[in-house]
């Protein structure tokens, strides 16, 4: 009886599991890479956040995009800044992967054109660190199909770098502001000393 039991409970969870795989999730090694991506970031280009642009471009190369309605662009982790950040962990299993958590941009996928382009201004609260673009297509129900990167399968080709900029630009303002401040008091000062001086005198 308990056998019979833990055996029916066995082939359910089976079942939850098969139909996990198959309507749950996407592996990423199960994409083919059908986009060829290319960027304005150069290997090693420092970008300012808030400042750069990035040109993205990508090309479809494969031989079926019957079922390609979408193209999302995203910014991807390099290894070197996942490197002890859990929380940035690649995973093979699409909807735990981490390694690319900003999307650029979502845009229809034309079958006419099969190519797009994007310029994106490096937004302000990107986190300092090394990148990539990744481009998915995905389907009419946001499965992603296919992919393109501008790095090698490795990641470790034609990598770029963004840094911050907002921090300088504070300490330079308060800089500047403390410096005005200074300014005016000592020449408030300059003009009382003189008064002073001058009644004095
Ligand atoms: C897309 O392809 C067309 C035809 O090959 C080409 O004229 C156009 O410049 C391409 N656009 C982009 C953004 O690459
Ligand atoms: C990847 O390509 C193969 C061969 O062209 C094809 O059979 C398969 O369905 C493709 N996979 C996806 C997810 O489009």
């Amino acid at each position: 009886m308990a056998g019979r039991r833990i055996m029916l409970e066995l082939v359910s969870l089976l079942v939850i599991c098969i139909s996990q795989t198959s309507h749950g999730f996407t592996l990423f090694s199960s994409l083919n890479r059908t986009l060829a991506v290319d960027s304005s970031a150069t290997a090693g280009q420092v970008l300012k956040a808030g400042e750069d642009t990035i040109t993205v471009t990508w090309a479809y190369k494969g031989t079926d995009d019957s079922s390609y309605k979408t193209v999302e662009i995203h910014l991807c982790y390099a290894p070197i800044s996942q490197k002890d950040r859990g929380w940035r962990r690649t995973a093979d299993n699409l909807e735990k992967d981490k390694t690319c958590p900003l999307l650029v941009v979502a845009s229809p996928y034309s079958p006419s054109s099969r190519n797009g382009s994007f310029v994106w201004l490096v937004e302000e609260d990107v986190p300092p660190a090394t990148y990539f673009i990744r481009a998915y297509a995905l389907d009419a129900g946001s499965h992603r199909l296919g992919y393109g990167q501008t790095t090698d399968d490795e990641k470790a080709t034609n990598l770029f770098e963004v840094v911050a900029v907002t921090g300088r630009h504070a300490s330079l303002a308060i800089a500047s502001a403390c410096f005005s401040a200074f300014s005016v008091v000592s020449f408030a000062g300059l003009l009382a000393a003189e008064k002073i001086g001058g009644k004095t005198m």
